[in-house]
């Protein structure tokens, strides 16, 4: 990527049908190799919450939680646009609270923009920081913040009823003026058509090929650590496993004092070793 990745640069690659490469990041070392790789967009997702912070779900992510893993990231990145969640109850209130929560993320984190999850619910606050300069990436399909209300991870908009209401949201979320709408777990057909009906750029997770871009979880797609088998991920390494040798083996030579050796080790000057046991070279 020559130039940094910009909200209009994201809308002429739709135009183009360049597809747009997004995916997670939440530290230094990941963010660095995700933009090396190229990655159009680095999303610091709640799903955190999951991967990195060990809970069951994105409910418990809070607000400074995502503006510290923010950080670490926007800190490694010139080039790749980030984007980070809104978590959990963060745009469900008064405008002046969303503002000043999208504001911390900008400010604070240095995000480029912001993720919001839901339909016409959200409409106001994705309207808001838009008006107010903030660039905001909406969630339609599966919302994982709704995880307990919806009743379980699964593909949503299968009923041709939830497919229209979805598309009718994804056109009044891009009246807004929002930049991009994320697709998760949404037949590929409705993906599609939405993709087709609207002007901003799609990005899909377990939505198909139709989406204009697609966003995989950077611990799904590297195999690393816990995660149960998901049909819309593909596994592009497995780093889990690189990780468990490596440590197994590190353990194991401490305990048999095969580690450190001589080349990892630090000796002293001669003269210093023997003044150090009291033999005091003379000149
Ligand atoms: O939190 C996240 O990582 C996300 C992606 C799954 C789109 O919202």
């Amino acid at each position: 990527m020559e130039k940094p990745m910009s909200v209009t640069r994201m809308r002429r690659m739709k135009s183009e049908g360049t597809p747009i490469a997004v995916v997670t990041a939440y530290d230094y070392p990941s963010a660095g190799l995700a933009e090396e790789a190229g990655a159009d967009v680095i999303l610091v997702g709640d799903s955190l919450g999951n991967v990195v912070l060990g809970y069951d779900s994105t409910v418990p992510v809070t607000l400074d939680d995502m503006i510290h893993h923010t950080k670490a990231v926007t800190r490694a990145v010139s080039k790749s646009f980030v984007v980070t969640d809104m978590p959990f109850l963060t745009y469900h209130g008064s405008t002046d609270q969303t503002l000043r929560n999208a504001g911390r993320i900008m400010q604070e984190g240095l995000a480029k923009a912001v993720k919001m999850e839901g339909g016409e619910d959200i409409l106001a606050s994705a309207e808001a920081c838009v008006k107010a300069g903030i660039p905001v990436m909406g969630h339609l399909g599966f919302t994982p913040q709704s995880v307990h209300q919806l009743g379980g991870y699964f593909i949503q908009g299968k009923t041709a009823d939830q497919a229209l209401k979805m598309l009718e949201d994804a056109k009044r979320l891009e009246q807004t003026g929002i930049f991009a709408i994320v697709l998760e777990l949404v037949p590929e057909e409705l993906a599609r058509l939405i993709s087709e009906q609207i002007s901003i750029p799609t990005i899909g997770i377990g939505a198909g090929a139709g989406c204009d871009g697609q966003v995989l979880v950077f611990h799904d797609l590297l195999q690393y650590g816990p995660s149960f088998p998901k049909k819309f991920v593909k596994a592009y390494a497995n780093i889990g496993d690189q990780i468990r040798n490596g440590l197994a083996q590190y353990v194991n030579e401490v305990k048999k004092r095969q580690f450190p050796g001589p080349a990892h080790s630090f000796p002293m000057e001669q003269e210093a070793v023997h003044e150090l046991y009291g033999y005091k070279l003379k000149g």
